[in-house]
């Protein structure tokens, strides 16, 4: 039987590795062909389970180089590609935004001209909640939906709604048969520790301070990565070519409540919250409706907060090596640079 090939981009990330781990768990009929720059942000590690999978291949490789990009396609002739591959923190945007619109934005066309070079059977973007911007709160009853204006507060959400617009562009213009899935904040294993909840576990964990934005009561609604991976291989399987679908679970919290959680979980004492100086541009509050993947495809997540954040907590204490590695190599640097002079 021939295997259908599956390009994933981005896939020695966060959100990417728990993809390709889900799909080769889930399939033996698709080859996954994880394409990555190994950025700060990729970590081989993530992937060490599945190197020597028959089904698995990893490529280094920028998504901006067409040149490389297309010699992939002509050797691997993929059927689907999924694009995880991005710069994807917001502090980073704001400190450097130029590699967010060459990533984000180019790297995006670069993938899209691929698709129509040599043919694709779908074209996948993960995107994000951000493009939507913020929502007031003191209006609970107001959520994202897929007709929400775009209404971008970052240099990381500005590229990543250019990057969206690009992917329509090219489905309306061209015909490349494309869906975007837009999340609401991630959180589980692999989750790389300059983002909220591996950084406030780490940090904890070593009796650092932890350092919360502003007055900590910015809202977030958190979804378990892996209720996120399903999502998109339904999407994948079901979802109709050139549509947009929101993925969300209705869990919003503030900064401040997962902070004291998490804090609770490692029976750690709440002397250790610092509050320090906001982030620019900061949004206040994020929340999905997901009534139309729920509806068109029956997605609901599966996860609960309360299970979803013990077992991450716990995935960081078992899988110590992988984030100790990365928090003593250049993200301590950019940790030295960025809370510096705030803590
Ligand atoms: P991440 O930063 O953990 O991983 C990004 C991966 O992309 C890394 O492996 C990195 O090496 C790779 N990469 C970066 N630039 C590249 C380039 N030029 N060429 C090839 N590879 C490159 O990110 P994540 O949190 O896993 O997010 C994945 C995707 O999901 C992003 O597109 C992000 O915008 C989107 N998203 C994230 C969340 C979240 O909560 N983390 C929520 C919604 C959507
Ligand atoms: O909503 C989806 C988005 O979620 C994704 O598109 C992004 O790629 C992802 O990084 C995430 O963006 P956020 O900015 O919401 O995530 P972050 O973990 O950086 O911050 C979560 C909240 O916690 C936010 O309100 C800022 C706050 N924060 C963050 C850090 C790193 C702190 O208070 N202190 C911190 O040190």
């Amino acid at each position: 039987m021939t295997k259908k090939t599956i390009i994933v981009t981005g896939g020695a990330g966060f959100i990417g590795g728990n993809f390709v781990h889900h799909m080769l768990k889930k399939y033996s009929d698709y080859r996954i062909v994880c394409l990555d720059a190994l950025t700060y942000a990729g970590n081989l590690e993530t992937l060490e389970p599945v190197m020597k999978n028959p089904n698995f291949r990893f490529v280094k490789l920028d998504i901006t180089d067409r040149s490389g990009v297309y010699k992939l396609f002509e050797e691997e002739r993929p059927e689907v590609l999924v694009n995880f591959a991005a710069e994807s923190h917001v502090d980073r945007s704001i400190e450097n935004p130029g590699v967010f619109v060459s990533t984000n934005v180019m790297g995006t066309q670069v993938l899209l001209d691929a698709c129509r070079k040599f043919g694709i059977l779908r074209y996948h973007q993960v995107s994000t909640d951000e493009v939507y911007g913020d929502l007031p709160l003191d209006r609970p009853d107001l959520f994202f939906t897929e007709t929400t204006p775009l209404h971008t507060s970052s240099p990381y959400s500005a590229s990543k709604a250019g990057a969206d617009l690009l992917v329509l562009a090219y489905h309306r213009t061209f015909k490349l048969p494309v869906t975007i899935s837009r999340c609401s904040n991630n959180y589980g294993p692999y989750h790389f520790p300059e983002k909220l909840i591996p950084l406030m576990i780490a940090n904890a964990l070593a009796d650092k301070p932890l350092p919360v934005y502003g007055d900590g009561m910015n809202v977030r609604d958190w979804l378990y990565v892996e209720d996120h991976c399903r999502a998109i291989d339904l999407i994948l399987e079901k979802g109709r070519i050139g549509e947009v679908y929101n993925v969300g679970g209705h869990n919003e919290m503030h900064n401040i409540d997962i902070v004291k959680l998490i804090l609770k979980a490692l029976g750690k004492p709440e002397s250790l919250i610092h509050f320090v100086k906001d982030r620019a541009g900061h949004d206040r509050r994020y929340a999905i409706d997901p009534a139309k993947i729920h509806s068109e495809l029956g997605w609901l997540p599966e996860t609960k907060f309360a299970d979803g954040i013990q077992k991450t907590v716990k995935w960081y204490l078992d899988n110590k090596p992988w984030w100790e590695h990365i928090v003593t190599g250049e993200y301590a640097d950019y940790y030295k640079k960025m809370y510096g002079d705030k803590l």
